[in-house]
């Protein structure tokens, strides 16, 4: 099965103007799709994420640019970027590029726990070095706790009547598996086509379990820093919780006489990669260059 399809891929690899010879960070490697665009325009990469699975399966993919230390790999977590870059002596580089979120691997394999559509036990763990997992959410916050979870992080209207159902299922034993939870929430909500009843918790709980909104604020200022004269950062959101925090940022940045934003509206996806791959109808790209 393909690891990951990537998005808004030529789009990203213009952007960063890969040159051969220079310097770039991929700060969320997954699949690798991107940084072997990278790789072919004859960049140098440091590869980074927080997900062994990962970086094992670009070990067995990449294995003549890992040779050639063309690409460099370190199982870290982008919002220790700079310290990352340091070690490795990335410190003025030409581009980064943070594609964030979840590869399709994740929701591939099921015991991940990611998805709602596979019984598995409530992980979303990325990294699996962290100590909570979904399932600690879920069972262990108070009912007001989980409905501002549900209310900040997944944007979810029915965010009380779910955590009322779900506080009445954890009287009863707790709720260990993935459809266990998606079954509470379909319960709590009236019935829609659309898309399925759980999708707005789960992406409520994986943001919270991985910390995913601190982690790309604090990595942000510290990845512009990075960039020499001209030097690209491009980042892939996928809702608009992150790219709220990615284009705040960037307008930061250009206050702080640190660049130029280079995207004033997002790049997104063209009809046709949407058709062939529905994860990118939410993706924006936005980029910064510094001065
Ligand atoms: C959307 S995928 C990247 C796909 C990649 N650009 C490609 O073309 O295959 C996001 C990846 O970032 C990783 N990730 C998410 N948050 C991270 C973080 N804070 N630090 C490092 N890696 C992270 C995930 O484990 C996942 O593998």
């Amino acid at each position: 099965m393909n690891y990951h399809t990537s998005v808004l891929l030529q789009e990203t690899i213009a952007q960063l103007r890969v040159a051969a010879g220079k310097q770039y960070i991929d700060g969320t490697i997954g699949g690798g799709g991107h940084a072997g665009a990278i790789l072919e325009k004859g960049g140098l990469v440091l590869g980074i994420d927080v997900d062994s699975d990962a970086l094992a399966n670009i070990k067995k993919n990449y294995q003549l640019p890992i040779a050639n230390a063309q690409l460099i790999l370190t199982k870290g977590n982008f919002k220790d970027i700079d310290t990352i870059a340091r070690e490795n002596e990335f410190e003025s580089v030409a581009g980064i590029l943070l594609d964030l979120g979840v590869s399709s691997h994740h929701f591939d394999e099921p015991e991940r726990g990611f998805s709602f559509g596979h019984e598995a036990l409530l992980d979303m763990r990325m990294d699996k070095d962290l100590r909570v997992k979904a399932g600690d959410l879920v069972n262990v916050l108070t009912k007001n706790e989980l409905i501002e979870l549900f209310t900040k992080l997944g944007e979810e209207p029915f965010a009380r009547p779910i955590a009322t159902h779900i506080i009445e299922a954890r009287k009863i034993k707790p709720i260990t598996m993935t459809t266990e939870l998606a079954e509470i929430i379909k319960k709590a909500v009236p019935y829609t086509k659309k898309i399925n009843p759980a999708t707005k918790v789960f992406q409520a709980l994986r943001i919270a379990v991985n910390d995913e909104l601190n982690n790309l604020t604090e990595a942000l200022p510290k990845a512009v820093t990075l960039l020499e004269s001209g030097g690209r950062l491009a980042v892939i959101s996928f809702h608009s919780l992150e790219d709220r925090i990615v284009k705040r940022s960037f307008l930061e940045f250009a206050a702080d006489g640190l660049g130029t934003i280079i995207t004033k509206k997002p790049i997104i996806p063209e009809n046709n990669e949407i058709k062939a791959n529905s994860r990118s109808r939410s993706a924006k790209l936005r980029v910064f260059e510094r001065i």
